[in-house]
């Protein structure tokens, strides 16, 4: 490299005419203009037009044609202004170009599949393969390079909080947080297992014990379960446990960091402090544990009125233990056809939903197929309690109560969408607290919400031999629009209480001892009362980028089947490592198809 750069692309202005400078990239755009050609020359920082001109250097601008895009050059030249109305005022550099003198050709490029620049509507496995042209382009440079700065931000507030950055390990034990493990065999222990850390929970309460007292990290965290939109196989926490604290300090040191980022990315003043919802109160009235309170068109439940109803699905659904729920889509009616209304039942099938009842509350009177086979007790009770007005349209579910949540959860957000209530530049934030313990699994066995490490909220201790489905914690989630971005809880710090939760969860004292004795053993050693919480960095990312894509966020992603398209991982490995590991595959477990 002989040509040494003194500035970057995207810095020259019209301050610096007349300025002998040298400038590095890659080009892009080549342009000839009947004898003077132009290129524009681009790097992380921007872009500046290149001119080649031929009364200025001959010998340059005789080679200048066998530029092609995505070569690297290093140009020597002098700053001019454009020509009068030239400019080009959406480029930071747009009042300048450089006339070259001289050019080095550091690299040729292959002819790049897709223009890297405008790749948004190129074939997404053309792009992951090629990843490293994709992220050469704006638009997923900028969202890295947005993404280390916020990443910057959040160190240091915690930094500047007294807490302490400690790495834990990668090759490690399970840590059950619901998902499958990534498991790595170990050669040196011969039919051992390494569990990649689907979080860092047991360390961090470790940590605690070993007497940190405040520590964060900013964590990989490995999770082999089905991938949706806003989930990647390895993906990104910043994770954080405090000593001697409760439920409300935790949530103070979280809201000071979101304070703080809304202020310093976004010129908002957050609102402290956020809003708390009950999980109780989440799911009855939005269905789901992550509302997004954007918008209204609140959940209500209607049980009551239609127990001894003649319309014999609502009857039904509550004489089986179901609930009649509904949700009144305030001055919908001119809004919605019929067939919108119609569509609203195999919207919701995939919850094992049977159907949608409506009601539109026309000028002249109720139109729906079921308000027929309603008493006149029952449609004035039901009117009263959805204070149903001409032009609202009324929605039911009545069904299991789990089905009924999540139907109209998903009839809620669609709603929204499509009633335009949502204002996409609105930012919401709000807490959601005092989550059961448990759940039942698919057999009806108490399963943790959490993770087996949250406590039971002291006062519901004595439940939890009595009704363990009524035990409540002091766990924490953080909800942006709807997304789930952070969960947390108040730990046991008690060993006795640890184990007896183990025990609950169905797994025996021995169990415990081999997957989590250490854990158990370190808690006997005057473990002090903590609790903590972890956020979803990438999910976080894409909430303040406005994207839908997990993908857009995260440098090398991986596809809906795990799969890196670039490097192709995973791939087979040779006999004699699997030789060397004491591994056979089964002609299934080679995955061939
Ligand atoms: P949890 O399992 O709720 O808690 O994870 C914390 C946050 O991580 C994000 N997240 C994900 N992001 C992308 N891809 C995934 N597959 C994925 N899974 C989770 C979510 C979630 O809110 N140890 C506990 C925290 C604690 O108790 O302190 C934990 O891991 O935004
Ligand atoms: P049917 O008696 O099946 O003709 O249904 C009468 C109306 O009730 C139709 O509008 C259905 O969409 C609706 N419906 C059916 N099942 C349910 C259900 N489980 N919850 C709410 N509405 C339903």
């Amino acid at each position: 490299m002989k040509l040494k750069r003194t500035h970057n692309c995207g810095e020259l202005r019209i301050k610096d005419q007349g300025q002998k400078i040298v400038l590095s990239g890659w080009v892009e755009n080549y342009r000839d203009h009947g004898g003077v050609a132009f290129i524009d020359l681009h790097d992380r920082w921007g872009l500046t037009q290149i001119v080649f001109d031929p009364q200025v250097a001959p010998e340059a601008h005789a080679v200048a044609h066998t530029l092609r895009s995505q070569f690297v050059i290093s140009v020597e030249g002098e700053v001019r202004p454009r020509p009068d109305g030239m400019a080009n005022s959406n480029l930071a550099t747009g009042e300048v170009e450089v006339y070259v003198k001289s050019f080095e050709l550091l690299n040729k490029s292959a002819t790049p599949p897709f223009d890297i620049q405008h790749s948004e509507d190129v074939n997404a496995e053309t792009r992951l393969v090629h990843r490293y042209l994709d992220l050469r382009g704006k638009r997923l440079q900028e969202k890295m390079i947005f993404r280390s700065r916020v990443t910057g931000m959040i160190r240091s507030y915690f930094l500047g909080h007294d807490f302490v950055e400690v790495e834990t390990p990668i090759l490690t034990k399970s840590t059950p947080e619901g998902a499958r493990d990534y498991l790595v065999p170990s050669r040196v222990n011969p039919g051992s297992f390494y569990a990649l850390p689907q979080s860092p929970q047991q360390f961090k309460q470790i940590l605690m014990i070993a007497g940190f007292d405040r520590y964060f990290q900013i964590a990989r965290c490995f999770r082999d379960e089905d991938l949706r939109a806003d989930r990647q196989p390895e993906f990104t926490q910043v994770d954080l446990e405090m000593s001697f604290v409760d439920r409300d300090d935790i949530i103070a040191m979280l809201e000071g960091l979101f304070k703080s980022l809304m202020k310093d990315l976004f010129d908002q003043d957050l609102k402290l402090p956020l809003p708390r919802i009950t999980y109780d109160d989440a799911m009855l009235k939005y269905g789901c544990d992550a509302p997004d309170l954007r918008f209204g068109l609140e959940i209500t439940d209607c049980s009551d009125i239609f127990r001894d109803s003649g319309f014999g699905v609502f009857k039904n659904a509550i004489a089986s233990g179901g609930f009649v729920r509904s949700i009144n889509l305030k001055g919908a009616a001119d809004k919605l056809s019929r067939k919108d209304l119609d569509e609203m039942t195999p919207y919701i099938k995939t919850f094992r939903g049977k159907g949608v009842a409506w009601i539109r509350m026309n000028e002249d009177g109720p139109q729906s197929p079921i308000v027929k086979f309603f008493s006149e007790a029952e449609s004035k009770a039901l009117y009263e309690k959805m204070n149903a007005e001409t032009g609202d349209v009324l929605i039911f579910v009545a069904d299991q109560e789990k089905v009924v949540c999540q139907s109209l959860a998903a009839l809620r957000k669609l709603m929204g969408a499509k009633l335009g209530l949502i204002d996409e530049k609105e930012m919401n934030y709000s807490w959601v607290v005092d989550f059961p313990l448990f759940e039942k699994d698919d057999q009806g066995n108490p399963t943790s919400v959490h993770h087996p490490f949250t406590a039971p909220r002291p006062e519901d201790e004595a439940l939890l031999d009595t009704d363990v489905f009524a035990v409540k914690t002091n766990a924490y989630d953080l909800v942006l629009n709807g997304n789930e971005i952070g969960g947390g809880s108040v730990r046991i710090h008690d060993g006795d209480m640890q184990q007896k939760i183990f025990n609950l969860l169905g797994i025996g004292n021995e169990e415990a001892k081999e997957k989590f004795g250490f854990l158990l053993d370190a808690l006997k050693y005057g473990a002090p009362p903590h609790a903590g919480l972890a956020l979803g960095l990438d999910r976080i990312m894409m909430l303040f980028l406005g994207t839908d894509s997990i993908r857009d966020v995260i440098a090398f992603p991986k596809t809906q089947k795990a799969f890196c398209m670039m490097s192709e991982a995973p791939s087979t490995v040779s006999a004699a490592q699997l030789e060397e590991l004491g591994i056979e595959l089964s002609d299934i477990e080679t995955g061939e198809e």
